[in-house]
Formats: C-alpha cells, structure tokens, sequence
C-alpha cells in the first residue's frame, strides 16, 4: 500500500489585540494522508509543521481594518452601557483646566468648539452655560452621546451630537476650537494617528486652537484597561506635525472618582499658516 501525503497549508490569527494592533500569525503545513486504494484522508502530529511565526502589526485597512474599528466601539460602548460615571476613571465634576484654556484663546459666545471623544463630560454643558451656541460633541459611543444628552434635558438640545471615530469620520466644517481630553492618547498604531492629525487640520484654519490632555509621561500607561501612549507638551505638538505651535501648557493632577492620582498634560496648541 503506497501513501501520498498532500501538504495543505493554514493560517491562523492565533492571539489579537485590539488595542494595540497587533496580530500573532501561526502558519502551519499540514500533510493529509491517503492510501491508493482508498482516499482516507489522516492528519497525523508527524505531518504539521509550523512554517511561519510571527507577530505583526494590524493596520485599520480593508475587512479586518474594519474588525479592529469594530472592537474599538464595542469597547466603548461597553464601558458606557455598564459603568456609571462614578465608575469611570477619567471623570470629573468640573473640567476646570479646560476652561481655563479656553479663557486664554478667547473663547467667547461665537466661537464653535469640537469636543472630541466627549463622552459623558460635562465640558460641553459648560460652554453652553457660557453662552455659546455652536458646540458638538464627538465620540465613537452612541450609548455615551444617548446618555450625556438624556442627562443634560434642553442644554442637550442645543449641542450638537457625533457618533464617529475620529480617525474615519468625514468632517463637514471648521470649528475656532478642537478639544480632546484622554481620547488621543489611545491612538498606539500611527496609521491612527496619522488619520487623527489629518482630521485635526481638516476641522481648524489657520489661527485655529486645539485643547489636547493626555496621560503625561509620568502619568499610567494604561486607560480603560487599554495601552495608552503618554506625551509631554513638547512630543505632543511634534507628533501633530509642523503646522502645530505650542501656545502653553498645564500638567494636572486628576483623582479618579475613588481617589487615586492621575498625572496629565493639558496642551493649548495653534495651528499655523
Ligand atoms: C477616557 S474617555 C474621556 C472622555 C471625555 N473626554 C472626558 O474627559 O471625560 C475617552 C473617550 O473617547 C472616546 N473614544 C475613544 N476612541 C475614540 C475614537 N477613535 N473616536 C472617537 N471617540 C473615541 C470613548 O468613547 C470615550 O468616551
């Protein structure tokens, strides 16, 4: 009795990470056995062969492009649907620095302000409360949109809300000013950021501000169980490209709603000519 073996080839996407993109990538070289008198195929230990191992990094590109945005927003509407705000890190009753920011671009009631990746922030609510009447809220959550307006009653009516990732959202129009609060900082693939950026510019002329805290160098690598890149004022306003100046800057300490101490690094920044 003769045996063949037919080699057949598999691929499998053994381990991924969402977060951090990358994919453990198994290919392995299986012989199928069978004899001349009758196809019984056999896969036996002695006939897989592992052909290829290796760890690569997962661009938001294509279907599995699409997986990865799609577990960025089940994330996130997960968080949302099971946590109250007082179980989420990052909140704050009063998003001071912000606004103190904002005091020193001049923002007045005609200015239009982006708040990206708002969540269920209060900022918004604040510049409506100053008399603005040109405010949206971005954020990739349609259940932290749905739950911040349900919370804020008629101010709610009069933002304006955006379910979308900023890396692939298609902006309309201009805005005087940009805001992101620990939104950016998840960005660890640099195709993202890059995205990011190329939004940043599309949203704000010449002359324009942008608010951007993130975790600080000194600050958790981690966010909502999620890798996080931390920046200084300086590395930040590099990663944004040349058109971005530094303005000034905050370093912050926020306390989570039960106590413990997060370093931050709010930048004011203006985008040039
Ligand atoms: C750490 S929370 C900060 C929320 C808010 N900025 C604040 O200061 O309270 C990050 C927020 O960014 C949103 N987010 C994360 N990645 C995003 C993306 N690619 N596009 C838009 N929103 C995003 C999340 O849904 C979440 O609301």
């Amino acid at each position: 009795m003769a045996l063949f073996v037919f080699p057949v080839e598999v691929t499998f996407n053994v381990l991924r990470s969402p977060a951090s993109g990358f994919v453990l990538h198994l290919n392995v070289r299986i012989g199928l056995r069978a004899d001349t008198h009758e196809f019984r195929p056999k896969v036996s230990f002695a006939d897989i062969a592992v052909i290829d191992l290796k760890l690569h990094d997962h661009h938001l590109t294509g279907s599995s492009g699409d997986t990865m945005a799609d577990e960025r927003v089940s994330h996130w509407e997960e968080v949302y649907r099971e946590k109250d705000d007082t179980q989420l890190s990052w909140h704050q009753d009063d998003p001071s620095i912000s606004l103190e920011l904002c005091d020193v671009v001049g923002v007045d009631n005609a200015s239009s302000v982006i708040d990206i990746g708002g969540g269920t922030s209060h900022f918004a609510e604040r510049l409506i409360e100053r008399g603005l009447s040109d405010v949206s809220v971005l954020d990739v959550s349609k259940a932290a949109l749905d739950r911040s307006r349900g919370q804020l009653g008629a101010v709610g009516e009069q933002i304006e809300w955006i379910a979308a990732d900023v890396t692939t959202w298609s902006p309309e129009r201009s805005y005087d000013l940009w805001h992101d609060r620990a939104v950016f900082h998840f960005l660890v693939d640099a195709d993202d950021r890059s995205a990011y950026r190329d939004q940043l510019h599309r949203c704000l002329l010449p002359g324009s501000h942008a608010i951007i805290a993130t975790f600080a160098l000194d600050g958790p690598k981690k966010c909502s169980g999620l890798p996080i890149v931390r920046y200084d004022p300086e590395g930040l306003c590099e990663v944004l490209g040349d058109r971005i100046s530094l303005v000034t800057h905050r370093k912050h300490t926020h306390h989570t709603p039960w106590g413990s101490s997060q370093s931050f690094q709010f930048s004011l920044l203006r985008v040039g000519q």
